[in-house]
């Protein structure tokens, strides 16, 4: 079956939500998202939106927090991009009817780690929930939107073409010209066919055994652009937060870091503020120096989780701040008023993903790419904390803004043959894909975490080849399901970050190797970019 659409967009967390309400000025947009149409990173986010609205703030100093946490490797176009149009971007989702706390009538403003103001805006600590059903309200009342749930996305189509440059020389350019689509309520394989197609298909937490992202964030949109050849870069920076709930057994759960915003302070089991030990500026320094930190310390002691003490706040204003966290400590009998939270960290956030310029566009014509799956330059070797939803706002805005400006979409596609699934079997083996997703998530959770070394990443290396190859063969000889089209995207992600971080042979920001401790500029103040 074949559908023809202006616009098409993967996913619907904040980026390809926002990109649909503006494109739909345009055209006719179809969202395919992979679930139910709220289920995504963003409809998880805790802490907030960074942006300058303050007084005594200014942008210089936001675009010096994001520069100083990404180590480095920041582009700071993409920074001050971000950071300039940021406060617009804020009024418009007040516009759009985003409940954001305020306090005397003002936006209330949160502070997180590496920020060195508050301008953090925030729905209490539900802000990411908030601001989905926002946008999803918009979005499905627009009639030019329609969204397809349960519709993932197995693969892009792209067309390959020899340029000629000039000097007898050729080079590939690629043009994506939409998605083949597996409905998995029907179980049939659809082609969306689009001139414009917006990947905005969120992060990769699930490639790791503990992580706060959920089940949606396989690396699909990753993978599947560096399968059609774009660029993808800088896949060895991974975030781990430094704070969520020790509970063994159930799924992580976040406590946000707005928490140690609020004045929470870390401590060992026995009552010890251990952060100051590694930075001056204790337990609200950058996530990837608390987390290093929590893992030394739970290394050196043999404890499994470390204490967040928030107890010396007057009870209602911790509770009335974070009501979400409150009541679900509570199901866990941890009343955080009274009693210290139990932390470990766990994988968050990706900052690497398909590299894109400063409109979304990627190296491959027609193909864009806004949040968390893309590499917009932003973050460099890590995330400042809520510049997130920050960046995906700004991005998917300026995305559309040039498609327009530039009338780069068209109603004319090229014929596309229909999805060929002859000479595949139905799987009757499902107890091996359900076994080599807890493969990948262990070895990356035991060899790829938080502190790395040759030795842990070759080992790692050695297995996931081995696994991907299977997960291939697999794939070639099976037909498609939902669950097949993760594992071949989890595998193909986690080589994707073992190769980046293999190669870096240097210490920087998330990326931490005991062979080579330290950071090199010399050699190293540079992406690491890769493609198939
Ligand atoms: P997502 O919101 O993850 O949306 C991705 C969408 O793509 C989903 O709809 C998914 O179903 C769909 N999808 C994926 N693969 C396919 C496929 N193959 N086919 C079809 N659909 C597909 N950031 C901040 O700035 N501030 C915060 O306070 C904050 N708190 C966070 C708290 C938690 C617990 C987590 C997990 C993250 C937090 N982050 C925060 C990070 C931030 O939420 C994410 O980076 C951001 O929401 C990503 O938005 P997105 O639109 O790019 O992706
Ligand atoms: C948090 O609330 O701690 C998450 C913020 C973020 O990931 O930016």
């Amino acid at each position: 079956m074949q559908m023809k659409t202006d616009f098409l967009v993967i996913g619907s967390g904040i980026a390809g939500l926002y990109f649909a309400i503006k494109a739909a000025e345009m055209g006719t947009v179809a969202i395919i998202t992979k679930k139910e149409q709220a289920e995504s990173n963003t409809n998880y986010a805790q802490g907030g939106i960074a942006s300058v609205i303050s007084a005594d703030d200014s942008f210089d100093s936001h675009i010096a927090d994001t520069l100083n946490a990404g180590a480095g490797l920041c582009h700071r176009d993409a920074v001050e991009v971000i950071v300039r149009e940021g406060p617009a971007r804020i009024n418009e989702l007040l516009t759009l009817g985003v409940e954001f706390t305020k306090k005397n009538n003002q936006l209330d403003l949160g502070r997180e780690g590496g920020h060195s103001k508050h301008r953090i805006v925030h729905a209490a600590d539900l802000t990411g929930h908030e601001v989905e059903r926002a946008l999803l309200e918009k979005v499905n009342q627009h009639p030019n939107i329609q969204v397809f749930e349960n519709h993932a996305a197995i693969d892009l189509i792209t067309e390959h073409h020899l340029v000629n440059t000039g000097k007898a020389e050729h080079r590939q350019n690629t043009h994506c010209w939409g998605a083949y689509v597996l409905d998995s309520k029907s179980n049939t394989v659809k082609t969306f066919l689009s001139s414009v197609t917006m990947l905005a298909t969120g992060g990769t937490g699930q490639v790791y055994l503990h992580t706060t992202n959920p089940l949606i964030a396989t690396g699909d949109g990753i993978a599947m652009a560096y399968r059609a050849g774009a660029k993808v870069g800088n896949m060895e920076f991974i975030q781990f937060h430094p704070t969520t709930l020790f509970n063994s057994g159930a799924p992580s759960f976040l406590i946000s870091e707005a928490v140690r915003g609020f004045g929470g302070i870390l401590r060992t089991r026995d009552g010890a503020d251990f952060m100051k030990k590694y930075d001056a500026r204790g337990s609200l320094a950058p996530r990837d120096i608390v987390a290093r930190a929590i893992d030394s310390e739970l290394k050196r002691s043999g404890d499994e989780c470390v204490f967040l003490d928030v107890t010396h706040h007057k009870a209602n204003e911790t509770s009335s701040h974070f009501p979400n966290i409150y009541k679900r400590c509570l199901e866990f009998n941890i009343d955080i008023t009274k009693d210290l939270i139990p932390v470990v960290p766990a994988a968050h956030y990706s900052c690497g993903g398909v590299v894109t310029d400063l409109y979304g566009s990627t190296s491959i014509v027609g193909l864009f790419a806004c949040g968390e799956v893309s590499m917009t330059g932003v973050h460099g070797a890590n995330r400042l904390a809520s510049n997130s939803l920050l960046e995906a706002l700004v991005f998917s805005t300026r995305a559309a803004a040039q498609i327009k400006e530039k009338k780069i979409y068209s109603s004319i596609t090229p014929e596309i043959p229909e999805w060929d699934e002859s000479g595949t079997v139905n799987a009757d083996e499902w107890v091996l894909i359900a076994h080599d997703r807890k493969e990948i998530q262990q070895i990356m959770w035991d060899y790829v975490g938080i502190v790395r070394s040759n030795h842990r990443l070759d080992r790692a290396n050695r297995r996931i080849q081995l696994i991907l190859q299977e997960v291939l063969d697999f794939y070639k000889r099976t037909a498609v399901t939902a669950e097949l089209i993760e594992l071949r995207n989890l595998a193909r992600t986690a080589e994707l970050i073992i190769r980046s971080a293999l190669s870096r042979k240097e210490s920087r920001g998330l990326h931490y190797t005991t062979d080579y401790p330290k950071p090199n500029d010399s050699e190293w103040l540079r992406d690491t970019i890769v493609n198939s």
